[in-house]
Protein backbone atom coordinates (compact mmCIF):
# COMPACT_ATOMS: atom_id res chain seq x y z
CA UNK A 1 0.00 0.00 0.00
CA UNK A 2 1.18 3.57 -0.63
CA UNK A 3 1.51 5.27 2.55
CA UNK A 4 -0.98 8.10 2.72
CA UNK A 5 1.64 10.65 3.19
CA UNK A 6 3.65 10.26 0.23
CA UNK A 7 4.23 13.11 -2.20
CA UNK A 8 2.51 12.63 -5.07
CA UNK A 9 2.65 14.77 -8.43
CA UNK A 10 -0.40 14.72 -10.44
CA UNK A 11 0.56 16.43 -13.89
CA UNK A 12 -1.72 18.26 -15.79
CA UNK A 13 -4.27 18.30 -12.62
CA UNK A 14 -6.53 20.94 -14.16
CA UNK A 15 -7.53 18.84 -17.08
CA UNK A 16 -10.49 16.75 -17.33
CA UNK A 17 -8.78 13.73 -16.11
CA UNK A 18 -5.82 15.18 -13.94
CA UNK A 19 -8.38 17.07 -11.94
CA UNK A 20 -10.43 13.63 -10.97
CA UNK A 21 -7.16 12.24 -9.85
CA UNK A 22 -6.92 14.96 -7.57
CA UNK A 23 -10.64 14.91 -6.58
CA UNK A 24 -10.07 10.90 -5.88
CA UNK A 25 -6.62 10.95 -4.21
CA UNK A 26 -7.92 13.38 -1.43
CA UNK A 27 -11.23 11.53 -0.85
CA UNK A 28 -9.36 8.29 -0.36
CA UNK A 29 -7.14 10.35 2.13
CA UNK A 30 -3.81 11.14 0.37
CA UNK A 31 -2.52 14.05 1.82
CA UNK A 32 0.84 15.20 0.36
CA UNK A 33 -0.17 15.85 -3.27
CA UNK A 34 2.29 18.36 -5.57
CA UNK A 35 0.46 20.09 -8.27
CA UNK A 36 1.80 22.85 -10.69
CA UNK A 37 -0.09 24.50 -13.91
CA UNK A 38 0.90 24.85 -16.99
CA UNK A 39 2.13 28.19 -16.66
CA UNK A 40 4.07 27.57 -13.01
CA UNK A 41 6.22 24.81 -14.81
CA UNK A 42 5.79 24.09 -18.97
CA UNK A 43 6.31 20.22 -18.73
CA UNK A 44 7.96 20.68 -22.87
CA UNK A 45 11.12 22.58 -20.83
CA UNK A 46 13.33 19.59 -19.86
CA UNK A 47 15.23 21.67 -17.46
CA UNK A 48 12.52 22.67 -15.82
CA UNK A 49 11.38 19.65 -15.10
CA UNK A 50 14.45 18.47 -14.32
CA UNK A 51 14.72 21.24 -11.76
CA UNK A 52 11.19 20.72 -10.35
CA UNK A 53 11.99 16.63 -10.11
CA UNK A 54 14.98 17.91 -8.06
CA UNK A 55 13.65 20.36 -5.83
CA UNK A 56 10.05 19.08 -5.07
CA UNK A 57 11.62 14.58 -5.07
CA UNK A 58 7.94 13.70 -5.68
CA UNK A 59 7.84 9.86 -4.61
CA UNK A 60 4.57 8.56 -7.24
CA UNK A 61 3.66 10.51 -10.43
CA UNK A 62 0.71 10.69 -12.26
CA UNK A 63 0.71 11.79 -15.84
CA UNK A 64 -2.61 13.34 -16.73
CA UNK A 65 -0.81 16.56 -19.01
CA UNK A 66 -0.97 15.94 -22.64
CA UNK A 67 -2.46 18.23 -25.48
CA UNK A 68 -5.95 16.38 -26.48
CA UNK A 69 -8.36 17.51 -28.55
CA UNK A 70 -11.07 16.52 -31.00
CA UNK A 71 -11.09 15.37 -35.01
CA UNK A 72 -10.83 18.23 -36.38
CA UNK A 73 -8.19 19.57 -34.45
CA UNK A 74 -6.28 16.35 -34.18
CA UNK A 75 -6.10 16.26 -38.57
CA UNK A 76 -5.34 20.09 -38.76
CA UNK A 77 -2.30 19.84 -36.42
CA UNK A 78 -0.80 16.61 -36.69
CA UNK A 79 2.61 17.59 -35.98
CA UNK A 80 1.66 19.91 -33.12
CA UNK A 81 -0.19 16.51 -31.48
CA UNK A 82 3.26 14.49 -32.00
CA UNK A 83 5.49 17.12 -30.76
CA UNK A 84 3.55 18.34 -27.84
CA UNK A 85 2.50 14.70 -26.11
CA UNK A 86 6.12 12.95 -27.43
CA UNK A 87 7.94 15.80 -25.63
CA UNK A 88 5.79 16.11 -22.59
CA UNK A 89 6.43 12.53 -22.11
CA UNK A 90 9.93 11.91 -22.79
CA UNK A 91 10.82 14.83 -20.44
CA UNK A 92 8.53 12.96 -17.51
CA UNK A 93 8.95 9.64 -17.85
CA UNK A 94 12.55 9.81 -18.02
CA UNK A 95 13.12 12.39 -15.43
CA UNK A 96 11.09 10.49 -12.90
CA UNK A 97 13.00 7.72 -13.64
CA UNK A 98 16.53 9.55 -13.11
CA UNK A 99 15.30 10.81 -9.82
CA UNK A 100 14.15 7.46 -8.71
CA UNK A 101 10.80 8.40 -8.37
CA UNK A 102 8.84 5.05 -6.48
CA UNK A 103 6.16 4.66 -9.12
CA UNK A 104 4.82 5.89 -12.25
CA UNK A 105 1.28 5.93 -14.03
CA UNK A 106 1.25 6.57 -17.52
CA UNK A 107 -2.26 7.41 -19.35
CA UNK A 108 -3.20 6.16 -22.36
CA UNK A 109 -6.18 6.14 -24.15
CA UNK A 110 -8.25 3.70 -25.96
CA UNK A 111 -7.46 5.65 -29.69
CA UNK A 112 -3.76 3.62 -29.54
CA UNK A 113 -5.60 0.82 -30.71
CA UNK A 114 -5.60 -0.10 -34.51
CA UNK A 115 -8.27 1.09 -36.67
CA UNK A 116 -9.58 -2.69 -37.74
CA UNK A 117 -8.62 -3.99 -34.03
CA UNK A 118 -10.88 -7.27 -33.21
CA UNK A 119 -13.09 -6.34 -30.44
CA UNK A 120 -13.11 -6.48 -27.48
CA UNK A 121 -9.68 -4.48 -27.63
CA UNK A 122 -7.14 -6.49 -25.45
CA UNK A 123 -4.14 -5.15 -24.32
CA UNK A 124 -1.87 -7.01 -26.42
CA UNK A 125 -3.43 -5.79 -29.76
CA UNK A 126 -1.62 -2.50 -29.51
CA UNK A 127 0.82 -2.03 -32.21
CA UNK A 128 -0.75 -4.18 -34.33
CA UNK A 129 -2.01 -1.94 -36.60
CA UNK A 130 -2.44 1.77 -37.40
CA UNK A 131 -4.55 4.16 -35.53
CA UNK A 132 -7.89 5.92 -36.99
CA UNK A 133 -5.80 8.49 -39.54
CA UNK A 134 -7.38 11.47 -38.20
CA UNK A 135 -5.65 11.21 -34.55
CA UNK A 136 -3.04 8.95 -35.79
CA UNK A 137 -0.29 11.25 -34.83
CA UNK A 138 -2.06 11.51 -30.89
CA UNK A 139 -2.58 8.22 -30.67
CA UNK A 140 1.44 7.26 -31.90
CA UNK A 141 2.78 9.71 -29.17
CA UNK A 142 0.57 8.41 -26.81
CA UNK A 143 1.82 4.52 -28.33
CA UNK A 144 5.50 5.34 -27.45
CA UNK A 145 4.50 6.54 -24.05
CA UNK A 146 2.84 3.31 -22.83
CA UNK A 147 5.97 1.27 -24.69
CA UNK A 148 8.73 3.65 -22.65
CA UNK A 149 7.27 2.88 -19.39
CA UNK A 150 6.97 -1.24 -20.48
CA UNK A 151 11.25 -0.76 -21.28
CA UNK A 152 11.98 1.28 -18.37
CA UNK A 153 9.98 -1.50 -16.65
CA UNK A 154 11.54 -4.40 -18.14
CA UNK A 155 15.34 -2.98 -18.53
CA UNK A 156 15.52 -1.23 -15.44
CA UNK A 157 13.02 -3.25 -13.15
CA UNK A 158 11.27 0.43 -12.52
CA UNK A 159 7.79 0.55 -11.27
CA UNK A 160 6.31 2.39 -14.67
CA UNK A 161 3.32 1.16 -15.44
CA UNK A 162 0.41 2.39 -18.22
CA UNK A 163 -3.74 2.05 -17.75
CA UNK A 164 -5.45 2.49 -21.12
CA UNK A 165 -8.93 3.85 -20.42
CA UNK A 166 -12.00 4.14 -22.35
CA UNK A 167 -13.77 6.94 -23.92
CA UNK A 168 -14.08 9.46 -20.20
CA UNK A 169 -16.54 11.95 -19.50
CA UNK A 170 -17.28 14.12 -16.18
CA UNK A 171 -16.78 16.93 -14.23
CA UNK A 172 -14.96 19.84 -16.27
CA UNK A 173 -15.68 18.55 -19.22
CA UNK A 174 -15.74 20.80 -22.10
CA UNK A 175 -18.67 22.08 -23.57
CA UNK A 176 -17.60 23.96 -26.55
CA UNK A 177 -19.32 22.52 -29.60
CA UNK A 178 -15.99 22.92 -31.39
CA UNK A 179 -14.12 20.62 -29.02
CA UNK A 180 -16.12 18.58 -26.98
CA UNK A 181 -16.60 14.84 -26.38
CA UNK A 182 -19.71 13.08 -27.53
CA UNK A 183 -21.07 13.05 -24.20
CA UNK A 184 -20.90 16.96 -23.52
CA UNK A 185 -21.76 17.28 -27.22
CA UNK A 186 -25.30 16.10 -26.72
CA UNK A 187 -25.93 17.34 -23.47
CA UNK A 188 -25.40 20.41 -24.72
CA UNK A 189 -27.57 19.74 -27.75
CA UNK A 190 -30.57 17.92 -25.95
CA UNK A 191 -30.59 20.54 -23.26
CA UNK A 192 -30.83 23.52 -26.24
CA UNK A 193 -33.53 21.48 -28.16
CA UNK A 194 -35.21 21.12 -25.04
CA UNK A 195 -35.16 25.00 -23.87
CA UNK A 196 -36.35 26.01 -27.72
CA UNK A 197 -39.09 23.14 -27.61
CA UNK A 198 -37.91 21.67 -30.82
CA UNK A 199 -40.11 18.94 -32.38
CA UNK A 200 -36.99 16.83 -33.37
CA UNK A 201 -33.27 15.97 -33.04
CA UNK A 202 -31.21 14.21 -36.05
CA UNK A 203 -28.90 11.24 -35.14
CA UNK A 204 -26.16 10.86 -37.50
CA UNK A 205 -26.06 7.24 -38.78
CA UNK A 206 -28.22 4.66 -37.47
CA UNK A 207 -27.14 4.92 -34.25
CA UNK A 208 -26.49 0.85 -34.08
CA UNK A 209 -22.63 1.87 -33.45
CA UNK A 210 -21.57 0.68 -29.55
CA UNK A 211 -19.33 2.17 -27.48
CA UNK A 212 -18.05 2.53 -24.46
CA UNK A 213 -17.67 5.84 -21.92
CA UNK A 214 -16.00 5.52 -18.12
CA UNK A 215 -16.72 8.39 -15.88
CA UNK A 216 -13.58 10.28 -14.88
CA UNK A 217 -13.61 9.61 -10.80
CA UNK A 218 -14.32 6.18 -12.15
CA UNK A 219 -11.52 6.24 -14.13
CA UNK A 220 -8.99 8.02 -11.50
CA UNK A 221 -10.57 5.20 -9.19
CA UNK A 222 -9.05 2.26 -11.38
CA UNK A 223 -5.72 4.64 -11.79
CA UNK A 224 -5.17 4.75 -8.15
CA UNK A 225 -5.76 1.13 -7.35
CA UNK A 226 -3.27 0.40 -10.04
CA UNK A 227 -0.91 2.61 -8.51
CA UNK A 228 -1.93 0.62 -5.21
CA UNK A 229 -2.14 -2.87 -6.57
CA UNK A 230 -0.35 -3.46 -9.93
CA UNK A 231 3.27 -3.80 -11.28
CA UNK A 232 4.67 -4.75 -14.48
CA UNK A 233 5.24 -3.64 -18.01
CA UNK A 234 2.22 -4.85 -19.78
CA UNK A 235 -0.82 -1.84 -19.92
CA UNK A 236 -4.07 -2.56 -18.40
CA UNK A 237 -7.20 -0.94 -20.27
CA UNK A 238 -9.98 0.49 -17.94
CA UNK A 239 -13.21 0.13 -18.99
CA UNK A 240 -16.50 -0.23 -17.22
CA UNK A 241 -17.92 -3.45 -19.57
CA UNK A 242 -21.04 -1.57 -20.26
CA UNK A 243 -21.73 -1.14 -23.96
CA UNK A 244 -23.94 1.28 -25.11
CA UNK A 245 -25.59 2.15 -28.79
CA UNK A 246 -25.53 5.75 -30.28
CA UNK A 247 -29.37 5.57 -30.33
CA UNK A 248 -29.66 4.17 -26.43
CA UNK A 249 -26.86 6.89 -25.59
CA UNK A 250 -29.16 9.31 -27.35
CA UNK A 251 -32.71 8.47 -25.77
CA UNK A 252 -30.59 8.34 -22.32
CA UNK A 253 -29.74 11.83 -22.71
CA UNK A 254 -32.96 12.84 -24.30
CA UNK A 255 -34.36 11.57 -20.97
CA UNK A 256 -31.99 13.20 -18.16
CA UNK A 257 -32.34 16.52 -20.43
CA UNK A 258 -36.20 16.71 -20.43
CA UNK A 259 -35.86 16.71 -23.91
CA UNK A 260 -39.82 15.83 -25.44
CA UNK A 261 -39.40 15.81 -29.40
CA UNK A 262 -38.46 12.49 -31.43
CA UNK A 263 -34.91 11.30 -32.14
CA UNK A 264 -34.68 11.05 -35.91
CA UNK A 265 -31.57 8.80 -37.36
CA UNK A 266 -30.10 9.69 -40.20
CA UNK A 267 -28.76 6.34 -42.01
CA UNK A 268 -27.10 8.21 -44.75
CA UNK A 269 -24.39 9.71 -42.61
CA UNK A 270 -21.21 7.19 -41.57
CA UNK A 271 -21.94 5.13 -38.00
CA UNK A 272 -17.78 4.99 -37.77
CA UNK A 273 -17.01 1.94 -36.42
CA UNK A 274 -19.53 -0.81 -35.46
CA UNK A 275 -18.25 -1.22 -32.00
CA UNK A 276 -14.80 -0.13 -29.76
CA UNK A 277 -14.93 -1.86 -26.53
CA UNK A 278 -11.92 -2.32 -23.95
CA UNK A 279 -11.68 -5.82 -22.82
CA UNK A 280 -10.97 -4.89 -19.18
CA UNK A 281 -10.88 -8.45 -18.15
CA UNK A 282 -7.40 -8.00 -16.37
CA UNK A 283 -7.91 -4.99 -14.36
CA UNK A 284 -11.73 -6.80 -13.11
CA UNK A 285 -9.65 -10.37 -12.24
CA UNK A 286 -7.65 -7.91 -10.07
CA UNK A 287 -10.63 -7.31 -8.29
CA UNK A 288 -11.39 -3.53 -9.53
CA UNK A 289 -14.61 -2.84 -10.90
CA UNK A 290 -16.42 0.27 -11.94
CA UNK A 291 -18.96 1.82 -10.12
CA UNK A 292 -20.34 4.75 -11.63
CA UNK A 293 -23.56 3.03 -14.23
CA UNK A 294 -23.49 5.49 -17.21
CA UNK A 295 -26.78 6.58 -16.45
CA UNK A 296 -25.38 7.96 -12.78
CA UNK A 297 -22.76 9.09 -14.02
CA UNK A 298 -24.30 11.63 -17.05
CA UNK A 299 -26.90 12.64 -14.90
CA UNK A 300 -24.09 14.14 -11.94
CA UNK A 301 -22.28 15.63 -15.49
CA UNK A 302 -25.62 17.55 -15.89
CA UNK A 303 -25.86 18.48 -12.86
CA UNK A 304 -22.55 20.17 -12.77
CA UNK A 305 -23.62 21.71 -16.38
CA UNK A 306 -26.86 23.45 -15.17
CA UNK A 307 -24.89 24.65 -12.30
CA UNK A 308 -22.29 25.91 -13.93
CA UNK A 309 -24.87 27.96 -16.35
CA UNK A 310 -26.39 28.93 -13.33
CA UNK A 311 -23.15 30.78 -12.61
CA UNK A 312 -22.88 32.43 -15.46
CA UNK A 313 -20.10 30.71 -16.62
CA UNK A 314 -18.75 29.40 -20.02
CA UNK A 315 -18.55 26.14 -20.11
N1 LIG B 1 -10.56 12.59 -22.07
C1 LIG B 1 -10.62 11.31 -22.39
O1 LIG B 1 -11.62 10.81 -22.93
C2 LIG B 1 -9.47 10.41 -22.10
C3 LIG B 1 -9.67 9.06 -22.22
C4 LIG B 1 -8.62 8.22 -21.98
C5 LIG B 1 -7.38 8.74 -21.64
N2 LIG B 1 -7.19 10.06 -21.51
C6 LIG B 1 -5.83 10.54 -21.20
O2 LIG B 1 -5.82 11.42 -20.07
C7 LIG B 1 -4.82 12.41 -20.26
C8 LIG B 1 -5.41 13.79 -20.00
O3 LIG B 1 -6.53 14.01 -20.85
P1 LIG B 1 -7.62 15.13 -20.53
O4 LIG B 1 -8.82 14.79 -21.30
O5 LIG B 1 -7.70 15.35 -19.05
O6 LIG B 1 -6.95 16.42 -21.20
P2 LIG B 1 -7.12 17.95 -20.79
O7 LIG B 1 -8.41 18.17 -20.10
O8 LIG B 1 -6.81 18.76 -22.00
O9 LIG B 1 -5.95 18.18 -19.71
C9 LIG B 1 -4.60 18.19 -20.08
C10 LIG B 1 -3.78 18.78 -18.96
O10 LIG B 1 -2.39 18.85 -19.37
C11 LIG B 1 -1.92 20.17 -19.16
N3 LIG B 1 -0.86 20.49 -20.11
C12 LIG B 1 -0.91 20.46 -21.47
N4 LIG B 1 0.28 20.85 -21.99
C13 LIG B 1 1.11 21.11 -20.94
C14 LIG B 1 2.46 21.54 -20.83
N5 LIG B 1 3.20 21.79 -21.92
N6 LIG B 1 2.98 21.73 -19.60
C15 LIG B 1 2.22 21.50 -18.49
N7 LIG B 1 0.94 21.08 -18.52
C16 LIG B 1 0.39 20.88 -19.75
C17 LIG B 1 -3.13 21.04 -19.35
O11 LIG B 1 -2.95 22.32 -18.81
P3 LIG B 1 -3.54 23.60 -19.65
O12 LIG B 1 -4.97 23.29 -19.93
O13 LIG B 1 -3.32 24.76 -18.74
O14 LIG B 1 -2.72 23.65 -20.90
C18 LIG B 1 -4.18 20.21 -18.58
O15 LIG B 1 -4.02 20.39 -17.19
C19 LIG B 1 -4.29 12.23 -21.68
O16 LIG B 1 -3.06 11.56 -21.60
C20 LIG B 1 -5.30 11.36 -22.36
O17 LIG B 1 -4.71 10.51 -23.31
C21 LIG B 1 -8.21 10.92 -21.72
Amino acid sequence: MIDKNAKIYVAGHTGLVGSAFVRQLRKKGYTNLVLRTHGELDLLRQEDVERFFREERPEYVIDAAAKVGGIKANSEAPADFFYVNMQIQQNLIWTAYKSGVKKFLFLGSACMYPKQCPQPMKEEYLLTGLPEITNEAYALAKACGTRFCSYINRQYGADFITAIPANAYGIGDNFDPEHSHVIPALLVKYHNAQQRGEPSITLWGTGAALREFIDTDDMADAGIFLLENYSGPEPINVGTGEEVSMLELAHMIREITGFRGEIVTDPSKPDGMPRRLCDSGRIHAMGWKSSVPLRDGIEKLYRWYLAQLKDGESV
